[in-house]
Order: C-alpha cells, then sequence, then structure tokens
C-alpha cells in the first residue's frame, strides 16, 4: 500500500494524465539480459493501472504485474484484450514479499513506487533493502531490474509547479531514497549496478504537465501522488493564486519561468542493474 496516497481515490483519475514516460529506455535496458526482448517474462512491480505493461504487452513474452491496491489492478486489467490476457497476470500484493518462486524472470521494471513505500531512511531503508532482496530473487542470473525514480534535484527542479508546493517537495524528497544509496543497495542485494539514464524530454504527464490550469483540476492533480499531501487550505491559496495569475494574463508566462530548468534535469531517471 501506498504510505502516503488513496489509490482507491485516484485510481479513476490516474490515467487521464498519466503516460509511461520513458518507455524506449525502459526497453533499451530490459534488452541487455541475455534472453531477447521477445521472449521475456517480465515482473512489473508495483504497476498502478499497467501503463508500463499495457505498452510492452505485445513486445514481451509475458508480464506479470503486481500492486498492493486492488482498484488500480482493477483498472490495469480492464486494459488488456482477450488475446493479451494470455500473456498477462495480476497480483495483488506488496512488492517487498512477492509470491513467486525464486528466478523465475528474465527482467523486472518498477516505475515510481519505492517513494510510496512505509520507509525508515534513519534505518538504512530497510524497505527498499526488502523489495531489492526480493527482486533478486525472483530475477534470473543476469537478469536486468529497471528503476524509474526521481533524483532529488529533478523533484525540485523538474516540474514546473514545485514552485507552488515547496514544502511538499522537499518532504517528497526524503521520501525518495538517493540515487547514490539506491546503487549501494542495489550492490549490496545481489546486483551489479548498470548506470543511469535520463530521459530529458520525458514528461510523467505528457503534454499534460503544460496544463498551466491544471492544479486547479482534482482530476489532474491525480496524476501527481504529491498533490495529494497539500492540505485543502493551501490549496485554496494556489488555486486562488492562479486564478490571479490567470486573470492578469501572467500564468502561462509564470509556468514557463518555472519550467526553465527542467529541460537541464529531467524529470526521472532510470537506474539499471544486470542480477549477479
Ligand atoms: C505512482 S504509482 C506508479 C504506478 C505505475 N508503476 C506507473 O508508473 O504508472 C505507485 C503504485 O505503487 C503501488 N504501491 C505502493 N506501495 C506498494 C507496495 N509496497 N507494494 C506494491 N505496490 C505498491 C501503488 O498502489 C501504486 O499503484
Amino acid at each position: 500500500m501506498s504510505s502516503y496516497e488513496n489509490y482507491d481515490r485516484s485510481a479513476h483519475a490516474y490515467d487521464q494524465t498519466r503516460v509511461p514516460a520513458g518507455l524506449e529506455i525502459v526497453t533499451g535496458c530490459l534488452s541487455q539480459s541475455p534472453v531477447p526482448l521477445a521472449q521475456q517474462s517480465l515482473l512489473d512491480a508495483g504497476c498502478g493501472t499497467a501503463n508500463y505493461s499495457h505498452a510492452l504487452i505485445d513486445i514481451v513474452r509475458r508480464i506479470t504485474a503486481v500492486d498492493a491496491n486492488a482498484t488500480m489492478l482493477a483498472r490495469a486489467r480492464s486494459k488488456f484484450s482477450a488475446q493479451q490476457q494470455n500473456r498477462v497476470e495480476f497480483h495483488q500484493s506488496v512488492i517487498e514479499r512477492l509470491p513467486f518462486n525464486s528466478q523465475q524472470f528474465d527482467g523486472i521494471m518498477i516505475n515510481q513506487v519505492l517513494h510510496h513505500l512505509d520507509e525508515d531512511p534513519q534505518s538504512g531503508y530497510p524497505t527498499t533493502c526488502a523489495v531489492l532482496a526480493e527482486c533478486a530473487r525472483v530475477l534470473k542470473p543476469d537478469g536486468v531490474i529497471v528503476i524509474n525514480i526521481c533524483s532529488h534535484e529533478q523533484l525540485a527542479q523538474g516540474f514546473w509547479y514545485g514552485e507552488l508546493i515547496p514544502d511538499q517537495v522537499s518532504r517528497m524528497q526524503q521520501r525518495h531514497v538517493p540515487l547514490a544509496v539506491l546503487e549501494r543497495l542495489l550492490e549490496r542485494s545481489g546486483f551489479a549496478y548498470g548506470g543511469r539514464i535520463v530521459p530529458l524530454d520525458a514528461l510523467m504527464q505528457g503534454e499534460e504537465y503544460f496544463n498551466a490550469r491544471g492544479p486547479l483540476d482534482a482530476v489532474w492533480r491525480s496524476g501527481d501522488s504529491i498533490w495529494s499531501t497539500v492540505p485543502a487550505r493551501q490549496m485554496q491559496k494556489i488555486k486562488q493564486r492562479l486564478t490571479e495569475l490567470d486573470q492578469t494574463g501572467e500564468l502561462d508566462r509564470f509556468v514557463q519561468r518555472c519550467d526553465l530548468a527542467r529541460a537541464g534535469v529531467g524529470q526521472m531517471t532510470f537506474v539499471h542493474a544486470r542480477r549477479k
């Protein structure tokens, strides 16, 4: 279960803005496995509504999609055609305890999930360690894991609306395991760290990201769980500020100014590693 977002509430709106951003990086990393992509059995750990799995189902042999949230899984299931259903299976489970045999998968992807874990950074990220240990257990030797995660810099500079919610951005940074730490944890969990890839132009919400009036709309806000951490009173003030900017004709310029740094840092990083 996400430790802060209510996905039962936001599941219906999630797909209206979220896209499988950086998909070509995921396939590029998975292609480094000794098993050709088309023959791979892939685990989507924390699949959500299966945006990534749905985009990959006709490219790999088989996908096993796992998520803790039943409502997200129900939406995930509904996306696949009858033909595709034969090659995809869904499990409701936390990813720190995977209900699978050892050495079952050729590849694993974890897209934007680790910051939802109930984590204790002071004690060395035990939940992330448990997830990585489980991934190491179920992955075949030389299989590839791809982890899609935001760096602290990307959280601070990769989203124009961070300017509106600076306290939430810094709390979100605390939720994200620093990439240097993640790399060490991967090595300690039985992986050979492969590298980081940043698709500078990939947008988590696709073109909807540029919607300057987006934060006024609850459906749009469901596309980034950071908004679920903004209290109602603060949200009122944000709406008022955006409405005033809109009325004075300054809103689009405001968004452009707040979005300037993104071109240099991107919104997400793909960390990849190989099972030793
Ligand atoms: C931001 S969504 C990402 C969904 C999908 N991977 C994507 O990129 O579109 C985070 C997902 O992680 C799931 N999740 C959070 N903690 C989890 C856990 N411990 N085990 C399994 N799933 C978890 C949530 O239910 C949610 O569907």
